[in-house]
């Protein structure tokens, strides 16, 4: 929504994207003091919001943000953590969000006195719940220790799955749920992409491996095989790496990025597809050959 990381991104469309989620049965919104330089997300989901509050769960994060120069800037210090944590209800227009993350450790601050000022955020009545995110194992053992901890939040999709088996023993036996992003890799497996699909020299997508080279053919290999899952099924190949997202173990909530009513939409229809044993077999399969 705040377009730093993606082309044509508008807030008429974020705002209608937004209604059309909930129209669709999302209930979950993610958003970061860090997105947009000014708080352009926070900004527009209070707008798209309005007399809808209650029909989302907000999560927020607060540890980034960014200089006078547009660099990331990580800052975990306990002040700025809650002077951000103050600010961002104010954005949004709100009380209070359902969820307030630590957005990524701050290697200058310890990671208990992070921990400590996100429990002091949901102690004042400005969070529900507390977590993490961007964290190893150690990191999220050293967090829960000073904060109760419900949600850790970890880059996951068919490419990327080292996170979840890093926390996953972690937080098998506590109380404590996966948020998944990058469910599709930044778009690629939305599946939209084909083979020969020429990116616009502008788009920072170009700037990861997987976009490039044999790592593109051999995700068109595996984007071949949720091709034929998805024409068997009548559904669409983003709906196939959702449903199983959603299959993951401990994996309570699928972040997803998008910038049109269309593009949600597509994405809700996951909610009418049911993926069977041999399907997630001919899925783990193609995984196996080709990530
Ligand atoms: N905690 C963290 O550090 C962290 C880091 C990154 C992201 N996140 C969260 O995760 C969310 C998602 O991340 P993301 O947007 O970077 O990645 P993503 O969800 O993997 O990819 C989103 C992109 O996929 C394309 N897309 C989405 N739905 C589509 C559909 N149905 N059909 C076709 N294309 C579709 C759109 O790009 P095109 O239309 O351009 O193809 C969209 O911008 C973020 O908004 C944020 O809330 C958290």
């Amino acid at each position: 929504m705040a377009g730093i990381t993606s082309l044509d991104v508008t807030d008429v469309n974020s705002e209608a994207t937004i209604r059309e989620a909930i129209d669709c049965g999302i209930d979950f919104l993610d958003t970061a003091y860090s997105y947009g330089y000014d708080g352009r997300s926070d900004r527009v989901i209070a707008k798209a919001l309005q007399g809808r509050r209650s029909k989302v769960k907000i999560a927020h994060k607060v540890g980034q943000s960014w200089n006078e120069r547009r660099e990331r800037v990580v800052d975990g210090r306990p002040a700025t953590l809650l002077k951000h944590a103050e600010e961002c209800l104010r954005r949004l227009n709100t009380d209070y969000v359902d969820l307030m993350y630590l957005h990524s450790p701050d290697p200058q601050i310890s990671l208990a006195e992070s921990a400590s000022a996100i429990q002091e955020i949901v102690n004042r009545g400005w969070a529900r719940y507390a977590g993490v995110c961007n964290v190893n194992g150690p990191q999220a053992i050293e967090f829960m220790a000073h904060c109760e901890t419900s949600a850790i939040q970890i880059p996951f999709n068919m490419f990327q799955q080292n996170a979840l088996r890093e926390l996953l023993p972690i937080v098998e036996n506590r109380n404590v749920r996966l948020v998944c992003y990058w469910v599709y890799m930044k778009g690629l497996l939305a599946g939209h992409f084909e083979r020969n699909h020429q990116f616009s020299p502008n788009d920072k997508r170009l700037t990861y491996d997987i976009y490039r080279g044999d790592a593109w053919e051999r995700a068109q290999n595996l984007l071949d095989v949720l091709r034929a899952i998805a024409l068997a099924k009548n559904c669409t190949v983003s709906q196939i790496v959702m449903a199983w997202t959603l299959l993951q173990p401990q994996m309570d909530v699928a972040l997803v990025g998008a910038k049109t009513p269309t593009q949600i939409s597509e994405t809700a229809g996951v909610m009418r597809v049911e993926l069977s044993t041999e399907e997630m077999a001919r899925i783990e399969n193609g995984i196996k050959a080709n990530c």
